[in-house]
């Protein structure tokens, strides 16, 4: 792995799509203090103030574009073991935020470019909440947030950094299948299955309960017309 650390960027994935595309080595990682314009799932942005994680690592995996949907499962498995042992307070909801006592401390943001139906890169973005910083006090962004700092002090943004893509390059075999049984056991562990939620996608909306995930990654929920899985967009609590 190569890391790149920069002061300021706009986005890290925006950054490192686009020195994929110039060809540099898997595993390279690129990092910023600070974001301009972070990007978050579904078109949001991403505030992305100095003092927390902001890092983007590449991966060419030789796979069919299907099979991709395994790397966000894998990526917030890699970000778990990194943050460390909190038990139950730490939570992944599908697909890949990480939260803690029911706030959000991490998302990642995975994109990618096919070629027919083979991946030719993924770039996976990585934003974790570390420390609430100084200046302008935004409440109402800082309210569903959580902290790294509410369970490890003394942890800098590189060093949760390197551990995140030393665990990344241990899951990435299972994207091709083998310990993919064991990361879904894994995540199965962590994940809020057995309760109700809301399912939204392209102004559509499924009620059901997630009960667990299919090879593919994609979310199986039951729901009063039986077993649906999802493979995109986003799930609420009722
Ligand atoms: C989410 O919506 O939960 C995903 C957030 C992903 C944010 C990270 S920060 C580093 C990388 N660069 C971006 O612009 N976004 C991702």
């Amino acid at each position: 792995m190569r890391f790149i650390h920069f002061k300021e960027l706009g986005s890290t994935n925006d950054t490192l799509l686009k020195m994929a595309e110039e060809g540099v080595e898997p595993w390279t990682v690129v990092i910023a203090d600070k974001q301009t314009s972070g990007r978050g799932r579904e078109g949001r942005d991403w505030w992305s103030p100095p003092g927390s994680l902001y890092m983007s690592v590449l991966l060419r995996p030789q796979v069919e574009a299907r099979e991709l949907m395994r790397l966000p499962v894998l990526a917030s498995l890699a970000l778990l073991d990194a943050i460390g042992n909190a038990g139950s307070r730490l939570l992944i909801k599908w697909p890949n935020d990480i939260l803690l006592d029911g706030r959000k401390l991490a998302g990642i943001l995975v994109e990618s470019r096919s070629e027919g139906s083979r991946v030719v890169n993924a770039v996976v973005g990585f934003g974790v909440n570390m420390r609430q910083t100084s200046g302008p006090l935004k409440t109402d962004l800082t309210a569903g947030m959580a902290f790294t700092d509410e369970l490890v002090k003394d942890l800098t943004p590189r060093e949760l950094a390197e551990s995140i893509v030393v665990n990344l390059i241990d899951w990435s075999g299972a994207i091709k299948g083998e310990g993919w049984k064991s990361a879904v056991e894994k995540w199965t562990g962590h994940a809020e299955l057995g309760i109700p939620y809301v399912f939204r996608e392209r102004g559509k909306e499924t009620r059901g309960t997630p009960v667990g995930l299919d090879d593919s990654g994609g979310l199986v929920m039951e729901t009063e017309k039986g077993k649906v899985t999802v493979y995109s967009g986003e799930i609420t609590k009722v």
